[in-house]
């Protein structure tokens, strides 16, 4: 039983009078320690289709099960522990409240399901590890673009989710930073929790032990299997830069 399954999902909109299928039938695995990259162009459907795996938008066929439960049968009280315990998901563009401070942000995850341990120390580690430990006190407002991407990464991975989905994590970043974030997914894949990627960023794709390309809707897996022992060595290499 994979952790999750996307089985033949499809999501119709309509625009004018004309329907089309935004995602169309698409199948996929996500295994415990897979890490998945999906590519393609604007407005292929990889949003689209995320939204649907992560349980935050019905489709109009198809299923998704997280750990053999298809998560659109589940009452709303469950859904919404799934998606704020299990899943980590960072949606595409800017997420944070303004009313509150990153680490405050970052910590809303774990305040609606309260488990033991101190949140913000555990936010603190993983604000030092993207990079913005120094930007904890601040309000969103106050941040790059970059900086709000890496604000809401930690606040999907707050709650040590098994599934981390993210939409573009990496698009307001530069080289280095990018680099980083690759690594943080990288060794996140490495202790277990699945990771599913959309990325435009052709070079991010060394990470990664597969990548699906999205046209139009359909999603085809594409011959770039890196062997995760290759992806691992590259990570090594960094390590030692
Ligand atoms: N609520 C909606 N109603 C109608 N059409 C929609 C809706 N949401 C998305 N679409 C359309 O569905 C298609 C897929 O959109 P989606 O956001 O999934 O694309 P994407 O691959 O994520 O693009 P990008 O790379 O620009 O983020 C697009 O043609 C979009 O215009
Ligand atoms: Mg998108």
């Amino acid at each position: 039983m994979s952790l999750l399954e996307l089985q033949s999902l499809t999501k119709e909109y309509s625009r004018g009078s004309r329907a089309f299928n935004a995602v169309n039938s698409v199948t996929l695995s996500v295994e415990a320690g897979d890490y998945i990259n999906i590519i393609g162009r604007s407005g292929s459907g990889k949003s689209t289709l995320l939204n649907m795996g992560a349980g935050l938008l019905t489709p109009t066929e198809g299923t998704v099960s997280f750990d053999g439960r298809d998560i659109y049968r589940l009452s709303d009280k469950e859904i919404s522990f799934l998606r704020n315990a299990k899943i980590g998901y960072v949606p595409q563009g800017q997420s944070l409240l303004s009313n509150f401070t990153v680490l405050e942000n970052v910590c809303i995850p774990w305040f609606l399901f309260p488990r033991r341990g101190d949140p913000y120390e555990h936010a603190l580690v993983l604000l030092e590890k993207t990079g913005i430990s120094h930007l904890a006190a601040s309000y969103p407002k106050e941040l790059s673009g970059g900086e709000l991407r890496r604000a809401a990464i930690v606040r999907a991975l707050i709650n040590s989710p098994s599934l981390l989905i993210a939409d573009e994590p990496t698009s307001d970043l530069d080289t280095e930073t990018t680099a980083e974030i690759m690594k943080l997914f990288n060794d996140i894949a490495h202790n277990g929790t699945a990771v599913l990627v959309v990325t435009h960023e052709i070079d991010t794709l060394s990470y990664g032990n597969k990548t699906y390309s999205m046209n139009a809707g359909n999603m085809t897996l594409l011959p770039l299997q890196i062997e995760r022992r290759s992806y691992l060595l590259k990570t090594e290499s960094l390590r030692e830069a």
